[in-house]
């Protein structure tokens, strides 16, 4: 039975890890930075030298064809890959294992002559980390990308989406040229590590994702009164910071206790502003981020958030405002997909379980317009988003071995 070759999908795994690596283990390297476009054109020589057809699109997604040179409806193609952008101190597989799995894949399937029914493609997504805007890359792709918006959309930072992507030689106004023309894609799958602890803990060495969670974040941005930090009495501050903590905690309760069994939140960015010890903080801001997989608990959510917001702030004296930044849509991986992972998982003799995803993943968009599905492979204590996330080699073997043969059955 045909198999990937491990020690090469471990080399080049190893070999990306240095763009942007960290002293102390792990990368950094977000989208269209330097250590991302040297790690970009990496990726385009592996492609060409699997014997791959290597191209991007606008949007700065990089694909590697086999059987074909381009997305073309004439010739519905089945889809694999991920990204390989990370998260600020991140971690070596988050992403890169999906590119890289699938870029062996199609060099097994190209270097054993099969020719598959359906042409092939490896993806490799922009900024699915969402430092620009959630999943952008496959968004353009999929024909979500709102021209509009482009030239507001920027990281946390202030950094500008148009300013990175000039820098990295692409122009951000074309991006929604990237969409897939309708019917050009004929299924996709994607593999992952978990990023969680539920497979490793059963002892089961595949995960069939059944449904991907939906992702909505919001700035809340609490405008208090900057004062001096000596000399205005307790009793008369405004102080947003106060305000944003009290909503912080206060909100952490409303989803844990009325959103579903599966609803997390969290604050990943606080900035307050001017930002010294002696003044009391005239301007608070939150990105607060929700998820859930049933988009009806989102949305309440994010109804009952927003009073709550506005009742902590008007209870402190002070204004608040909530910008809406991004809401992916929760989505349910297509049974075909989920089938045709099993399959495969029994050729191979592994065992499998069906779990929900509780990151998000461009599968999400790709479903929008394909059947689209996901497999996983254990975390190592379910770390991810840090620098020591790590899977054993051959649980990684094994999910590529399960990767080949889904796209085997999906391009048959
Ligand atoms: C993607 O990594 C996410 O934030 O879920
Ligand atoms: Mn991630
Ligand atoms: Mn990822």
């Amino acid at each position: 039975m045909l198999s990937v070759s491990g020690a090469r999908l471990h080399a080049r795994i190893a070999a990306l890890a240095r763009f942007g690596a960290l002293p102390g283990g792990g990368v950094t390297r977000m989208c269209w930075s330097p250590a991302h476009e040297d790690a970009r054109a990496w990726l385009l020589g592996e492609l060409k030298t699997a014997g791959l057809a290597p191209w991007m699109d606008a949007a700065g997604n990089v694909f590697g064809g086999l059987g074909m040179t381009a997305i073309d409806a004439r010739r519905p193609a089945v889809l694999t890959g991920s990204h390989i952008d990370t998260v600020p101190e991140g971690g070596i597989l988050d992403g890169a294992l999906g590119v890289l799995a699938g870029l062996e894949c199609l060099q097994t399937i190209a270097e054993a002559g099969a020719a598959p029914a359906r042409p092939l493609a490896v993806v490799a997504w922009s900024d699915e980390e969402g430092r620009y805007g959630s999943l952008f890359g496959s968004r353009a792709f999929c024909g979500r990308l709102d021209a509009s918006a482009i030239p507001a959309m920027a990281a946390v930072d202030g950094e500008r989406l148009v300013d990175a992507m000039q820098r990295a030689g692409f122009d951000a106004h074309r991006a929604p040229e990237a969409r897939a023309p309708a019917g050009s894609v004929a299924a996709y799958v994607e593999l992952h590590i978990e990023q969680g602890a539920r497979l490793e803990e059963s002892g089961v060495p595949i995960g069939v994702v059944d449904t991907i969670v939906g992702v909505r974040r919001a700035r809340v941005v609490f405008l208090g009164q900057a004062d001096h930090a000596g000399t205005t009495p307790m009793d008369r501050r405004r102080d947003a910071f106060l305000a944003a903590a009290d909503y912080a905690l206060k909100a952490r309760e409303l989803v844990v206790t009325r959103g579903g069994a599966r609803a997390v939140t969290n604050f990943g960015v606080v900035h307050v502003h001017p930002g010294a010890s002696n003044i009391v903080p005239g301007r608070a801001e939150l990105v607060h981020e929700m998820r859930d997989p049933d988009p009806e608990v989102l949305e309440r959510l994010a109804r009952d958030c927003a009073t709550l917001a506005e009742d902590v702030a008007r209870s402190r004296a002070i204004g608040v405002e909530i910008r809406p930044m991004s809401a992916t849509l929760p989505a349910p991986c297509a049974p075909r997909v989920q089938a045709a992972i099993e399959a495969a998982c029994g050729d191979l003799g592994l065992g499998w379980q069906r779990l929900y995803s509780a990151a998000g993943h461009d599968a999400q968009n790709l479903a929008t317009i394909t059947d689209a599905g996901m497999l996983f492979v254990p975390s190592r204590g379910g770390r991810s988003h840090r620098v020591d996330e790590a899977s054993d080699a051959a649980a990684i073997e094994r999910g590529a071995n399960v990767l080949l043969h889904t796209l085997l059955r999906l391009a048959a």
